[in-house]
């Protein structure tokens, strides 16, 4: 087991790659913090890992309210005593471009998918202990390979690489290491509907694919192992890294349309 003893928080482990991590981690012998804002959610993923032998503590959090947050992390700490790894996977897809969306719009874009992910780290790097701890971002390839009409999702994303590497540097001199890994198109809730659009006509389902050369949609579980990686002693000398996860998407040179979102 790779993180054996290891105290988890992952946020968004209610669905998508925030669950498929949670549910990797506990696997690999991690006790893990499911937080997230959907209730039902968040207590299925709780269950579910109890039910395995695992073990797990659901704590209802938006992670965009810093109330909420300093709350996980009071829950955590009464809980385990300590945090090793947190993983924040919290996140919305927020479409439009610069003219089309609102002040509100941008706003709640940038507290969920950026001012979340800060507000998680001020108040889980205090319970990491001397030997330190792991902090993972999921990111986006939108910071390198923009998509039109994703403007607030982009911004929020390419914010959320500078705040890892400045993460990274503040606190590597205490052994926490911080790390963005950036999914390409995953199939999670987050796409269903798009994915449902695009499967309606088979050619253009077909050239999606095509567009990656691995020519096959990335899963989950795919972004969970990575996230294994940089929060187990394997990566212990890897920090400020982004890992790309995407079927080599972003370095192809393959032109796909204009509304594939990743
Ligand atoms: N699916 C993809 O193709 C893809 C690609 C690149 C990056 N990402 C990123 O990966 C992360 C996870 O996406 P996903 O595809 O698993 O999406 P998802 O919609 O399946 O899961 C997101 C989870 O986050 C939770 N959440 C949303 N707002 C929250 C808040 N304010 N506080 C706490 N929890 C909140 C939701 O309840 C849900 O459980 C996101 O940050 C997303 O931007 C996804």
């Amino acid at each position: 087991m790779r993180l054996r003893g290891k105290v988890a928080i992952v946020t968004g482990s209610g669905s998508g790659i925030g669950l498929a991590t949670a549910e990797l981690f506990a696997c690999e012998g991690a006790r893990l913090v499911i937080a997230d804002v959907d209730p039902q959610l968040g207590k299925c993923v709780e269950v579910g890992i109890l039910e395995r032998g695992g073990d797990a503590l659901f704590v209802l959090t938006d992670v965009a309210r810093e109330e909420d947050v300093k709350r996980m992390a009071a829950a955590t700490a009464s809980r385990y005593g300590k945090v090793d790894i947190l993983v924040n996977s919290a996140g919305i897809a927020v479409a439009g471009n610069a003219l089309q969306i609102s002040e509100e719009v941008w706003e709640h874009c940038m507290a969920v998918n950026l001012k979340g992910v800060w507000l998680c780290s001020k108040h889980v790097i205090p319970l990491m202990g001397t030997e330190g701890g792991g902090i993972i971002n999921i990111a986006s390839t939108h910071p390198f390979r923009a998509q039109s009409n994703y403007f607030p999702y982009a911004v929020a994303k390419g914010g959320l690489l500078a705040l890892s590497s400045s993460l990274a540097v503040d606190f590597g001199p205490r052994h926490i290491r911080v790390n963005s890994v950036c999914p390409g198109f995953i199939d999670t809730p987050m796409n269903h509907e798009l994915l449902s659009k695009l499967k309606e006509s088979p050619e253009r389902y077909e050239e999606f694919l095509a567009a990656h050369p691995l020519r096959c949609l990335g899963e989950a579980e795919d972004v969970a192992h990575a996230c294994v990686f940089l929060a187990s002693d394997e990566s212990r000398f890897v920090t400020g890294a982004t890992l790309i996860v995407d079927g080599g998407r972003t370095v192809y040179g393959h032109f796909f349309g204009d509304m594939i979102p990743s």
